[in-house]
């Protein structure tokens, strides 16, 4: 959501990767950025030009002296007028060129100019990467503020195995979200999100769980991400990967949530509860695999700990902790029992989730929510997780705004 609109320079090099940069540019453009396409004479030999045109909609660059080129325009505005960067492939020849303030090429001359953050994807053979002149080039580009995604490890054009590889198109993606989220309006601030379900255990292979994906708690991780947000996110076992730049902490019981949750807590400015904990647990974990027998099987069950609950009562003595978010998910009376929830657990905002719907609440990628506060409700339509998110962190954004002026 954070590249719409925003103005990316892709420089593509001449490595076999720059296939892949073909892919990239796709991405950047199906998330809304204005893609400008720079190759260097070398790239032209592994795609055509035409490929990126076509999937960019807008001309590629590669000649700097092409007659129907504006020069001064090309090699200084781009690069100028651009929020991103993005050099993917970046060979060795091209890092050792950055690195050395050469400007040979409309690519190197484009990044010699540009003020904007530069994102750099490098791909080449493993022992080219592993030189010292590489090596050296590299750690003089980092020191300069340039950042860099890879190389991932993995079979090389050359046959080897080994580090070299560029980083594939969807990191590379999240990575620009991150570096272009830098300067969002949640830069800077400390976030605990929760998600997923947790598991209680009833022995060493059974459990007692639910039907959360993780998926809102995910979405909510990202969309904080690519506002600036520094992310801590306490998670119930998934199959989903940690959003790039988002610090994980993996947990399963709702026991080892309490305990994440406590620790990180008192260190963060808002706290968003996605998860969906266990209100009980078995009250004894057999330590051996439970026998069938002929019989039923009674299981007396114990409550958890309130983990909000407990948030509420310290963020007092916490100082820093100034919005606290729960969910609720409802069968039925759902904005009736969330409010009740808000109340009793002392919380800002409560999002109240009708998780009867087939198209809202758990595994589903879209969601139906009332967000709920002391100040009012507003009913959302049906949007996508991540659209909920950022409906979300506005609220945190705007707790978090209020509480600095109060404090004034
Ligand atoms: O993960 P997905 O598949 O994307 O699904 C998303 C979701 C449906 C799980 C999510 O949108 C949602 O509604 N999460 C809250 C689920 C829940 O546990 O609701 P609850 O009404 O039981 O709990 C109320 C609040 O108290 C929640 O913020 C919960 O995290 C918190 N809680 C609950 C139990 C407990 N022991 N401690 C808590 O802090």
């Amino acid at each position: 959501m954070n590249l719409q609109g925003k103005r990316i320079v892709l420089g593509v090099s001449g490595g076999i990767a720059a296939y892949k940069s073909a892919d990239l540019a796709s991405r950047l453009v199906k998330a809304g950025a204005l893609v400008d396409v720079v190759m260097t004479p070398a790239a032209v030999q592994f795609v055509a030009p035409l490929t990126f045109q076509a999937l960019t909609g807008r001309p590629v660059r590669v000649d700097m002296f092409a007659p129907d080129e504006d020069i001064a325009i090309s090699h200084v505005a781009l690069g100028q007028s651009a929020d991103l960067m993005i050099i993917a492939p970046a060979t060795a020849n091209t890092i050792a060129k950055l690195a050395h303030g050469m400007a040979d090429n409309l690519l190197t001359t484009t990044a010699l100019a540009a003020r904007c953050p530069i994102l750099l994807a490098p791909a080449m053979e493993m022992h080219m990467w592993q030189n010292p002149a590489t090596q050296a080039n590299m750690a003089l580009l980092r020191e300069r503020g340039m950042y860099v995604i890879g190389p991932a490890e993995g079979r090389l054009a050359s046959g080897g195995f080994g580090l070299g590889r560029m980083v594939e198109p969807p990191e590379i993606l999240e990575e620009a979200r991150r570096i272009i989220g830098l300067k969002g309006d949640l830069a800077g601030r400390r976030l605990l999100v929760t998600a997923g379900g947790t598991r209680e255990a009833l022995d060493p292979v059974r459990f007692i769980g639910n039907r959360s994906s993780g998926k809102m708690g995910y979405a909510l991780a990202a969309a904080a991400r690519d506002r600036g947000g520094q992310v801590v996110l306490v998670s119930g076992p998934t199959w989903l990967e940690c959003p790039r730049g988002v610090e994980r902490v993996l947990v399963e019981s709702a026991q080892e949530m309490y305990e994440a949750v406590v620790h990180w807590a008192p260190g963060c400015e808002a706290l968003v509860m996605s998860a969906a904990v266990a209100d009980y647990r078995p009250k004894v974990r057999q330590e051996q695999k439970i026998k069938k027998t002929a019989g039923e099987l009674v299981l007396e069950l114990e409550r958890t700990p309130d983990i909000l609950g407990e948030v509420a009562r310290r963020r007092e003595e916490w100082g820093a902790l100034a919005v606290l978010v729960g969910f609720a998910a409802e069968t039925q009376q759902v904005e009736e029992y969330a409010r009740e929830k808000l109340l009793r657990k002392g919380l800002d905002l409560i999002v109240a989730n009708d998780v009867t719907a087939p198209d809202s609440g758990f595994e589903v990628d879209t969601n139906r929510v009332i967000l709920i506060s002391r100040a009012g409700s507003q009913a959302l339509p049906l949007m996508t997780k991540e659209e909920v998110a950022h409906r979300i962190w506005d609220f945190v954004r705007d707790q978090l705004q209020a509480s600095v002026q109060g404090r004034r």
